[in-house]
């Protein structure tokens, strides 16, 4: 007897087979952001007036590492400072160096200078640089983990003239991109200057340790300078009867200072002298600067749109000859902020002037190259190529507000011509696709 196979059970399939695995889409580091379409009129608003500010005052654009050593920032940012004892993205590279995603650049455009012999080339040199910096701060409202500075430097030079000059084109950078800011500025003197200072300080301050935070506890001991600058509401009430830094700058340091006022009441620039900005990173000499919106609310800590100042002994600490140097640096995440807090309206970009549109294989072949040429001949031109419906396009057209449709189809590209639609009137004429750049420059 012939066995009948026995019948073959259908495969059951396994249950992760049967339900559709769900795909997670990897998340933004916390801290970071993707800057969106949206907001890129504001974007390019910023990085234009940068770029003209530079090249008015005569600042040349460099391009550094995102990457340096961890060294470069520990030298000069300081190893006290929060940036390097808590905010540094330090890692070992496979060949074991330890490596940074550069926290600012000012050390970098020193340690530029120095390796490619900028000291030999007329002095001051004055460069800028533009990009997206790292710290690995407590993410909020203006404050990312990855954000953007335009950043300019003034190097080899002392005279207090070029600290006006990197306060002016700060000032200008603001005014240009519509911003009401104000300018906060301090000196903090020389080294000895601040020697003294500080004793004066931590004696002040030892006398009133119950009343201090848990970090200025610690500031006390590590970098009385910052105690200034708390944002603590018991900090900040008692910082107003600490003793303040102007009284204790010696001669030629107050006269450095004083000129540069002067030279900011000549461009009648105001300011605002504020012997609390005492500035988080060690570098700095003598004059220092910070800039905030002026829509900000006056009863909550103001977050800086730009810091700056002299910073007379880096480029000496980091390996080169003394010099003298001063700058600045607009964060421009916040200066987009200010834009928006402020109603600031970017410039327009330029509106099309030709929607291309087409029917059919042939024209929209016909089409793409009309688009082409168009384009070469400096029109501002869209399309919806993707599109077959006329109709679509049309619509497409009409939403953009394009005062002109040039239709091809496959008629057209038998002829040779091309239509064109007045989109106002709904007149429709056609022409020689050979004379569409003529026709055309008459009536746009
Ligand atoms: P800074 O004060 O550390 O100075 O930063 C300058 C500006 O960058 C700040 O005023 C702020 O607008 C922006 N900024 C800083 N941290 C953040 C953050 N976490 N999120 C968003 N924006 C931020 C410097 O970096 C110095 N290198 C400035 C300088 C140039 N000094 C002399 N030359």
């Amino acid at each position: 007897m012939i066995k009948k196979p026995a019948a073959k059970a259908a495969p059951v399939a396994a249950p992760e087979e049967t339900t559709k695995k769900k795909i997670k889409t990897p998340q933004v580091i916390r801290g970071m952001r993707d800057i969106l379409p949206e907001d890129e009129p504001y974007w390019r608003h910023a990085y234009e007036t940068a770029q003209r500010v530079a090249d008015a005052y005569g600042f040349s654009r460099i391009e550094t590492p995102i990457v340096e050593p961890e060294e470069l920032f520990v030298r000069s940012v300081g190893k006290a400072s929060d940036i390097v004892e808590k905010e540094m993205y330090s890692f070992q590279d496979s060949d074991g160096d330890k490596i940074c995603l550069r926290p600012e650049v000012t050390a970098s455009l020193c340690r530029a200078y120095i390796a490619n012999g900028m000291f030999a080339k007329p002095q001051p040199q004055k460069l800028w640089v533009w990009g997206p910096m790292f710290r690995h701060d407590r993410p909020q409202a203006g404050r990312y983990r990855q954000f953007y500075q335009a950043d300019f430097e003034i190097i080899g030079n002392a005279s207090p003239i070029v600290d006006a000059q990197v306060i002016l084109l700060t000032w200008t950078f603001f005014k240009e991109l519509g911003i009401n800011a104000e300018i906060r500025i301090n000196s903090i003197g020389s080294p000895e200057d601040r020697t003294r200072y500080k004793m004066e300080l931590v004696q002040w301050y030892r006398t009133r340790k119950k009343e201090l935070c848990e970090n200025c506890l610690k500031r006390l001991v590590k970098n009385p300078l910052r105690l200034l600058d708390c944002k603590e509401a018991g900090c900040r009430a008692l910082r107003a009867d600490a003793p303040q830094i102007l009284d204790w700058l010696s001669a030629p340091s107050k006269a450095h200072f004083m000129a540069v006022l002067e030279y900011l009441d000549e461009l009648e620039i105001p300011y605002f002298l504020d012997p609390f900005i005492v500035r988080g990173l060690d570098y700095y000499t003598h004059t220092v600067f910070e800039f905030v919106a002026n829509d900000a609310d006056d009863s909550k800590a103001q977050i800086a749109l730009c810091g700056g100042g002299r910073y007379d002994l880096l480029v000496e600490q980091l390996g080169g000859k003394p010099t003298a140097a001063c700058g600045v640096a607009p964060g421009i995440d916040r200066a987009v902020l200010a834009m928006k807090a402020q109603n600031v309206v970017p410039p327009a970009q330029p509106k099309p002037q030709i929607f291309v549109a087409q029917l059919g294989e042939q024209g929209r072949r016909r089409a793409i190259a009309l688009y082409e040429k168009l384009r070469q001949a400096g029109f501002v031109l869209t399309e919806a190529f993707s599109k077959e419906s006329l109709k679509t396009q049309l619509d497409s057209a009409n939403e953009k507000g394009v005062p002109f449709v040039l239709l091809v189809g496959q008629r057209e590209v038998m002829d040779n011509t091309v239509i064109i639609r007045d989109m106002e009137s709904g007149n429709q004429e056609v022409v020689d696709y050979h004379k569409i750049v003529s026709e055309m420059k008459k009536k746009v």
